[in-house]
Parts: C-alpha cells; sequence; structure tokens
C-alpha cells in the first residue's frame, strides 16, 4: 500500500486510489508534455511504475488535442496515465472513457475541464494551486510515492519533482513553497537535494562569474547588466579572486562561503547605490536547490539549469533525449541535450531581441506580438515570458504572443504577473473562452496559459481576450 507519510495528505486520496488502479492494469501507456515539467512527470512516474513492476510505455505529445487523443485511443492500452496534461482536455478524454477506448488516470496541474473522471490527481480539486504550488512533477511525484511497496522508497524522485516546478517557474517569489516545500523536504531527508539562501542568479554552477553577472536579466543593475566589461570592472573592484591559478574566470560554485557572501554583499550594495528599487534589489536574494547526486560545475547540479537543458530537447522534437538524461543517461544522451542546448539558448536569445527591435502592440488590456515563423510555436511562450519580465513592455498589462503552428493554425502564449492575479487576471479562462470563441481550443494557468486558434481568426481571438482581460481586472 502507499506510504504511511505521505507528503501530501490532502492529496492522498486521490493519490492511493490512482494508484491501485495503475497496480491493477495490465498495460499502462504514460503520456506526457514535451517541456521540463512534463519530462520530469514521465521520469518520476516511469520511474515509479517500474519500481512497482507495472508494465508500461512512454510517448510525448506537443499538446494534447482531440487528434492526440484519439490516437492515443488507437494504441490500445487498457490504462492511460496522462502526466502534466490532461485534467484541461478531460471532456475530450472522457468520450474515450465512456466508449471504452481506455481508462485515464491523470496526475495534472493545470485547471480542469467541465469534466471529471475516477482517477484524477490535481491539486486545484483540493484547493492547492496549481501555477505556484505544485507542478505536473509534483502530482506525478505524489503518485510516486503512493506507489511505493514494502521495500521502495520513491523519495529520491523528489529531485526531478524540483527540477519540474522551477521548469514551470513556480519558484517566482525567490524559492518555493506550499506544497512544493513538503517534496524539498522529502529530497532533503532523501539525501539528494540541498536548499539554502543563495544569489539568486541563473547559471550559478556553470558561467564564468563575468556572464553569471552580465546575463543576469530579472534584476537589471545598472553598468552590469548586459554589460561585460562593466561586469568585470565591478568583479576587479571587489575582495575576491574571480580567477584561479591559470587565470580562467572562477564559477560560482566556485567561490568559498565567505567569497560568496563578500560578492552577494557587494552586488547588493552596488545594486542600491545604482537606484535598483528595493524589491528589485531583494529579488538579488533567494533560495538554490542543488541535486546532491550530480557533479559540481554541471548544468544538472542547478534545478534551474538542468530544467533549460531539458526544454532544450523536448520543444525540439528530442524529448527521448531529456527523458533518457532524467533517467539516468550521463554519456551520449546527456552529450546530445548540452548540443541541443546550445542552439536553444540561441534561439531564446534572437527571439527575444526580435520582439524588442520589434516591440508590442499596445492594445487596451492586453499587449502582443506575432512573431510569424520567425519563433519556433514550442518556445513562443518561453519568450514571451522573458519578454513580460524584461523591461521591454509594460508589466501593467499581459502579454499575448502568436507564432505559426501550421498553415493553418497559429499558437498562441499568454503572461501575466503575480500582480495582476492578484487583481483578478486568469490567462487560463481568457485562453479558453477566446480561443473556443473563435474555433480554437485552449487553457493553462491562471498567470500563465496558451491556446491554438485558425490562422485568420487572430484578430477576432485578440478582440475577444482583450475584452475578457478587461472584464477580469475591473
Ligand atoms: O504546461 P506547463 O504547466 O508545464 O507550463 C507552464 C508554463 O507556465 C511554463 O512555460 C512556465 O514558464 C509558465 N509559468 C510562468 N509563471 C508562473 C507559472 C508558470 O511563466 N508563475
Ligand atoms: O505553450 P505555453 O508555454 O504558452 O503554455 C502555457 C500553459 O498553457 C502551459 O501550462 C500549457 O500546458 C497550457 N496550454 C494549454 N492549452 C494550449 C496551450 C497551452 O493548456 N492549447
Ligand atoms: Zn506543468
Amino acid at each position: 500500500m502507499a506510504a504511511t507519510d505521505a507528503p501530501i495528505p490532502d492529496l492522498r486520496g486521490r493519490a492511493d486510489a490512482c494508484a491501485d488502479r495503475l497496480r491493477a492494469a495490465d498495460r499502462v501507456l504514460l503520456v506526457s508534455h514535451i517541456d521540463a515539467d512534463g519530462l520530469t512527470s514521465a521520469a518520476i512516474a516511469s520511474s515509479a511504475l517500474a519500481r512497482a513492476s507495472i508494465d508500461h510505455r512512454v510517448v510525448f505529445e506537443k499538446q494534447l488535442d482531440d487528434d492526440a487523443i484519439a490516437g492515443i485511443a488507437a494504441r490500445d492500452h487498457e490504462v492511460v496515465l496522462f502526466t502534466d496534461f490532461g485534467s484541461g482536455q478531460l471532456d475530450a478524454i472522457a468520450t474515450h472513457e465512456t466508449r471504452g477506448d481506455f481508462v485515464p488516470v491523470i496526475a495534472d496541474h493545470h485547471q480542469p475541464a467541465d469534466a471529471d473522471t475516477r482517477y484524477h490527481l490535481n491539486p486545484l480539486l483540493e484547493g492547492i494551486d496549481g501555477a505556484s504550488e505544485l507542478s505536473g512533477a509534483g502530482a506525478s511525484y505524489v503518485l510516486a510515492r503512493a506507489l511505493e511497496g514494502p521495500a521502495v522508497d520513491n523519495r529520491d524522485l523528489a529531485a526531478l519533482a524540483v527540477v519540474g516546478a522551477v521548469g514551470d517557474m513556480q519558484d517566482g517569489g525567490g524559492g518555493l513553497v506550499g506544497a512544493n516545500e513538503a517534496i524539498v523536504a522529502d529530497g532533503v531527508d532523501a539525501g539528494v537535494l540541498e536548499s539554502r539562501t543563495d544569489i539568486d542568479l541563473y547559471g550559478r554552477q556553470t558561467r564564468p562569474l563575468p556572464k553569471l553577472l552580465e546575463y543576469a536579466s530579472d534584476v537589471r543593475i545598472p553598468g552590469i547588466s548586459g554589460d561585460e566589461a562593466g561586469a568585470i570592472r565591478f568583479l576587479r573592484g571587489v575582495d575576491v579572486d574571480a580567477t584561479d591559478d591559470d587565470g580562467d574566470w572562477r564559477r560560482w560554485v566556485d567561490l568559498t562561503d565567505a567569497e560568496q557572501q563578500t560578492l552577494a554583499s557587494a552586488l547588493i550594495r552596488r545594486a542600491v547605490s545604482s537606484g535598483v528599487p528595493a524589491d528589485r534589489v531583494d529579488a538579488l536574494v533567494g533560495t538554490s536547490y542543488t541535486l546532491l547526486d550530480e557533479a559540481v560545475g554541471t548544468a544538472l547540479r542547478d534545478v534551474s539549469e538542468f530544467s533549460t537543458l531539458l526544454n532544450a530537447t523536448a520543444r525540439y522534437d528530442r524529448a527521448d533525449v531529456g527523458l533518457a538524461v532524467c533517467l539516468g543517461d550521463r554519456g551520449a544522451a546527456l552529450e546530445e541535450a548540452h548540443r541541443l542546448l546550445r542552439s536553444h539558448r540561441r534561439n531564446l536569445s534572437e527571439g527575444l531581441q526580435w520582439v524588442k527591435t520589434e516591440g508590442v502592440t499596445d492594445e487596451p488590456n492586453l499587449q502582443w506580438f506575432d512573431a510569424g515563423s520567425r519563433i519556433r510555436e514550442t518556445i513562443v511562450g518561453i519568450v514571451a515570458g522573458m519578454a513580460a519580465s524584461s523591461s521591454a513592455v509594460d508589466r501593467g498589462k499581459p502579454v499575448v504572443a502568436f507564432a505559426e503552428a501550421s498553415d493553418v493554425e497559429l499558437k498562441v502564449s499568454a503572461r501575466g504577473t503575480g500582480l495582476l492575479v492578484r487583481r483578478g487576471l486568469d490567462l487560463s479562462v481568457v485562453m479558453r473562452d477566446a480561443s473556443r470563441a473563435v474555433g480554437g481550443d485552449g487553457g493553462g494557468h491562471d498567470v500563465a496559459a496558451g491556446a491554438t486558434i485558425p490562422a485568420e481568426a487572430r484578430d477576432a481571438f485578440l478582440e475577444r481576450a482583450n475584452a475578457l482581460v478587461g472584464d477580469q481586472l475591473s
């Protein structure tokens, strides 16, 4: 039976029901989403199924639309386990369930559609926020704990669950909160995770110090951010050796605790003296999550860098590579992931640059850009998120981004802020209702959502979305 110490007690009943159904299944098809959270969800669920000796196959889908669900039904498995999606498509899934095509088991954190099913593990059904408190990987982890047998301890999988949560930006306020904290605690207990107060800059494990400072984009420090020479000048003025004996730049992880303290304090003083607002200065410090089984100085050791590496695989049709890395491949798959990461980075930086150069179009209640074929539809959401948190846009309105999905369809990605959500914004409703009104479909979270619409429907969609956002914020 399930573990006695369920990590999130409110979800225990649902997790146990799902686990029991999976144990009783002959053949399970595990279907997951193609992003960092979806990959880690699949790796967690697949590991737990394997440890419970439950026969299964793993496949990935870019999006769970009617065609994809029909394709899944055609694969003829008794039970289909959906991770990191499924709740938002429950209406379509229920049709197949009723027909006897398969029994769905769902571990997800997206806003559910107007339908329910028997084996449904979703934090939102128990009053836990699916955008900020539990990810798809977190839901899969809760399921994994419920799948434990007498000699099985699945707490090591908490490491991947934290990668998934951070990949979904659930650490927005500087660290993970709510249900996610229980998973962090499991990882720490199991000895696979360290959580500590640290400088909150991307690249602590792998970036040479000048790059760490230059590329830090969340908090802009004049004369350092986006300014390599400025970053180097700043480092020269601090009483910490920024280079090693060979004259190579050191990385954040190469510094001693005392050196990290000195450098962090100097950076904060510099931010204050250059007039960075107090709340932005505070954002320079946060919680870092370190995977203790990974080698020091590698992208896999820092959960944030790990999640970027995973996005670099699955969003380019190489989910197999990301899954293999999650499952422990440190040879050919990891090498391929690094190759993909280099081109992913280039795509993101070119995409963001394009948005900054072209600018966004303002509507009364939102701002938008249409990247056409310049930004790949699978990463336009990431670029929209980067744009939304940059100085390139008005932070008082959500950002809606379009990219070509095919000759006949447009991909839409929308991103808001925590402040807008507190004022009433729910982009999952905006994307679902505006897309359905023009013959498309969508959903997601309050703060981040997406849709697919017919190519010619862009302007009608925008008009609807603008009106919906206006209603929510009024
Ligand atoms: O499909 P999934 O739930 O995994 O995707 C979540 C998306 O929402 C990610 O692209 C993530 O960056 C975005 N997000 C965000 N801000 C949040 C929560 C999620 O931009 N606070
Ligand atoms: O694709 P993007 O990163 O913009 O997706 C943001 C969120 O909206 C994700 O959680 C994604 O799963 C969800 N989404 C959805 N239906 C779509 C497109 C995106 O539920 N058609
Ligand atoms: Zn997710």
